[in-house]
């Protein structure tokens, strides 16, 4: 594992950064569910936004994947951190696989991470009505 991963995937992957769960049931709690199709992988990704300033507080995610699919989502908890919803909506896969020096193989890793921040997005506006 070690020696075929970039240090940066094996820091995230072993000290994941926001894991956890906050509540669903709360009003301002957006939920992302996603699956990769190509090996199964999981992810869950949630967000807390302050009604006032749009503003996302709290980020919380399990992954149930890969090391590069861990890391993805512990980079991603850490950047959304304090971003409005458009600015988080923007994030792509190709960032974090940038930032993570993920191999091509393992795109689809990241790609479930912005999946997952997109539908924790949609599931706020959805709770809210304001999905467009
Ligand atoms: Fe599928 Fe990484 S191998 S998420």
């Amino acid at each position: 594992f070690r020696r075929c991963y970039h240090p940066k995937v094996i820091d995230h992957y072993e000290n994941p950064r926001n894991v956890g769960t906050l509540n669903k049931s709360n009003p301002a709690v957006g939920t992302g569910l996603v699956g990769a199709p190509a090996c199964g992988d999981v992810m869950k990704l949630q967000i807390q936004v302050d009604d006032k300033t749009g503003k996302i507080t709290d980020v919380k995610f399990k992954t149930f994947g890969c090391g590069s699919a861990i890391a993805s989502s512990s980079y991603m908890s850490e950047r959304v951190l304090g971003l409005s919803l458009d600015e988080a909506e923007k994030i792509q896969n190709t960032e974090i696989a940038r930032e993570l020096s993920l191999p091509p193989v393992k795109l689809h890793c990241s790609m479930l991470a912005e999946d997952a921040i997109q539908s924790a997005i949609r599931d706020y506006q959805k709770k809210r009505g304001t999905l467009q």
